[in-house]
């Protein structure tokens, strides 16, 4: 058996940004309030909160004055305003390129341009995003974008079409191309993060090539869920797991190629986990093949 653990698998730059903010900031201070989970990780919040980062889920759980750290997803506008008016110490985590889409939907609203977000509608990345512009439109993937461009006049609002950054980079392909189509007014911003493309580009690479995929990351992490569907569309065999106590060695020990890909809120030591469950003799490598081959393609 060998196992492949594919390189891209894990923290991207903007959740490990957010996560060494937050400790850092908790060590300093003794404590700090993250406003919404940090990441979709409850392994991670659980640890975290033990160095003293608290998870607020409504603005309502934070105390005026204290400590607190806006997350990689971003948020709506009026959020700053309401912590300055209970004079919290802002910490801000939005990922740089979270922020870009704040800037661009600002700008194009201003302009008298309908927002079109393909994206997960309610996601928080999704709700930030809104939270800065005028109108907007969600939709959720190839049908939604199917029947709103049917629903398209010619006198309609011009259009600016941006992405969640970890949407799949085939939906948004189809998607602009179906609204391109009816749409004479339309300015594409592709927002996707390359962090989201490589990772999906080296799941489906390793997919094609294993006989089970073993995708690791929390149920409610919505770009492991597009890996855990890249997956499945290219291998028969794929487990969406949160951790190592979901699998059981004899069923890995069925298997001849194993892939292992993450979220990217998913810590090193879990993937460190799941890989040490592999037998002694196992193989296991790091996806550098794959990775030599995005950078080639
Ligand atoms: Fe930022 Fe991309 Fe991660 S947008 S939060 S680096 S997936």
């Amino acid at each position: 058996m060998s196992v492949t653990v594919a390189k891209t698998a894990g923290f991207c730059f903007g959740v490990r940004r957010a996560v060494d903010l937050a400790e850092q900031q908790a060590k300093k201070n003794g404590k700090i309030y993250a406003y919404g989970e940090i990441i979709h990780n409850m392994h991670e919040i659980e640890r975290l909160e033990k160095l003293g980062v608290y998870t607020a889920y409504a603005l309502e759980d934070i105390p005026d004055g204290a400590g607190v750290l806006i997350r990689a997803h971003g948020v709506p506008r009026n959020v700053y305003t309401l912590l300055q008016a209970k004079k919290c110490e802002i910490f801000d985590a939005t990922c740089p390129f979270v922020r870009k889409i704040h800037k661009i939907v600002d700008k194009e609203s201003a302009d008298g341009r309908l927002i079109v977000i393909l994206g997960s509608a309610g996601h928080p990345e999704v709700v930030g995003i809104q939270g800065w512009c005028g109108e907007s439109v969600v939709l959720e993937g190839e049908e939604q974008a199917r029947a709103f461009s049917e629903r398209l006049e010619m006198e309609d609002k011009p259009i600016s079409l941006v992405a969640q950054t970890t949407v799949n980079r085939s939906i948004w392909n189809i998607s602009v191309g179906l609204i391109k189509k009816r749409c004479t007014n339309l300015k594409i911003f592709d927002t996707i993060c390359k962090a989201t493309d490589e990772r999906q580009s080296e799941a489906r690479l390793l997919a094609g090539v294993s006989d089970q995929m073993i995708v690791i990351g929390d149920k409610k992490s919505s770009n492991t869920k597009r890996l855990y569907e890249i997956s499945r569309s290219l291998c028969s065999d794929v487990r969406y797991i949160e951790d190592a106590a979901e699998l059981t060695t004899q069923e890995l020990g069925q298997h001849q190629h194993i892939g292992i890909t993450a979220g990217a809120s998913t810590p090193a030591w879990i993937i460190k986990e799941v890989s040490n469950m592999m037998s002694e003799e196992t193989k296991i490598e790091t996806g550098e093949d794959f990775a030599a081959m995005l950078e080639e393609s």
